[in-house]
């Protein structure tokens, strides 16, 4: 059994408290033999600010390109939002992505049965829900150049934000969706908005293309974004896996985030180019939450983005799908159960801590394992 890399990043907030539930999870899985992991911890964020003055510090950005994945908390809080911009919590995380080349965030929206009540929709229209946003996330109209705000003199001002793609972008984002498709219901959806835009246009192009060259053997449906943003409140089955830009991306991953209930059930991963030599691609899991100022300290935060996070890991890092697949069903065994966190709570259900969640749900996984 290969020995796996992780470096651990718990953060700020309710960061820390929901990370000791998936040490809890690895220390679990190295001892009954499910696994075998190293793990590394390092500070970034506001925690790092305060103890080295930086929100992430060169030896950790070493770590983290040493690591065969880096599992990630929260950063940030209402401490550090008089620090240095440079400084800010986020920062560091920030400069995590980008330096280590993660272009493509994937985020899975799944409704587990127990839960579709907490939807904003109707039950049958979330109840079993498995979906994939898949967002390009280093390029685009957030990074493009130029990216300013002119004084005309006149009184008015103007703001330009560039949107700009390379073929070589979005080839290999739409070539993650089309592999990522063929080990699920192979279909995949492109969103963009080549009605209006240029990028839409290439978009579209390029991703045809890699279909022809590549993937015939999955189905290929092109929508246009604000059309696909419709259809993923009416009917939000009918999708597998949509890649879509880094702006679009970002506003229909957090509509996506919605149709399963809460913040506290999401999570994510980041993923870089594969290393040709060593096969190994570089990538940083992490819950789509923030640190939860206003709940962190009291051990009621959710543990299961997080865990769930750190189940994509063994997905798509690792090879270890069996394993992914036993953590995503002890999450759904401990639900039916009626185990609650308080952001997920309903009537007739029992509200447990942070740590009870992650305990149960460890509990499920000897039961199911055995
Ligand atoms: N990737 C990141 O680290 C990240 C992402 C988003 C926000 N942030 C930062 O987090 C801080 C707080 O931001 P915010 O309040 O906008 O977003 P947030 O996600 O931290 O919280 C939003 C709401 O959801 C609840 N919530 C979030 N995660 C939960 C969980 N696991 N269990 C139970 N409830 C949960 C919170 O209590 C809060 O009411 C800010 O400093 C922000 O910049 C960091």
């Amino acid at each position: 059994m290969a020995t796996h890399k992780l470096l651990l990043v718990p953060g700020d907030g309710i960061g820390p408290e929901v990370m000791a539930e998936v040490k809890r999870l690895i220390a679990w899985m190295n001892e009954h033999g499910l696994g075998r992991f190293d793990t590394d911890e390092a500070l970034v964020g506001g925690c790092c600010y305060d103890a080295h003055g930086v929100s992430i510090q060169e030896e950790t950005m070493a770590k983290a390109r040493a690591a065969d994945a880096i599992i990630f908390g929260s950063v940030g809080g209402p401490k550090w939002d008089k620090v240095p911009y440079e400084q800010r919590p986020e920062a560091g995380l920030l400069r995590l992505r980008k330096e280590l080349g993660m272009f493509a965030n994937i985020r899975p929206a799944i409704c587990y049965p127990a839960l579709a009540e907490s939807s904003s929709l109707k039950r049958d229209v979330v109840d079993g829900l498995d979906i994939i946003i898949l967002r390009e996330l280093t390029g685009g109209v957030y990074f493009g150049e130029p990216k300013t705000i002119t004084d005309l003199g006149n009184g008015q001002k103007r703001a330009v934000d560039t949107q700009v793609y390379d073929t070589y972008e979005i080839e290999r984002v739409a070539r993650v969706g089309f592999e990522l498709a063929r080990k699920r219901r192979n279909k995949l959806t492109s969103m963009e908005k080549r009605n209006v835009m240029k990028t839409g246009v290439l978009w579209n192009e390029v991703v045809t293309a890699l279909h022809a060259r590549e993937f015939k053997d999955v189905e290929l449906e092109h929508q246009l974004a604000d059309a696909g943003g419709m259809q993923l409140v009416r009917w939000p089955k009918q999708f597998d896996v949509i890649v879509t830009d880094n702006l679009f991306g970002d506003m229909l991953s957090d509509v996506a985030a919605m149709l399963t209930g809460s913040l506290g059930m999401l999570p994510s991963a980041s993923l870089g180019e594969t290393d040709p030599k060593t096969r190994k691609r570089r990538a940083l899991y992490e819950p789509v939450h923030g640190s939860a100022p206003d709940i962190a300290g009291k051990g009621a935060a959710n543990p299961i983005a997080m865990i769930a996070s750190f189940a994509m890991a063994l997905r798509y890092s690792f090879g270890m799908g069996k394993e992914a697949d036993l953590i995503d069903q002890a999450i759904a065994a401990a639900l039916a159960k009626g185990l609650r966190t308080a952001d997920i709570k309903s009537d007739g259900t029992t509200v447990v801590g942070t740590r009870d969640m992650g305990e149960a749900i460890i509990g499920e996984m000897a039961r199911l394992a055995a």
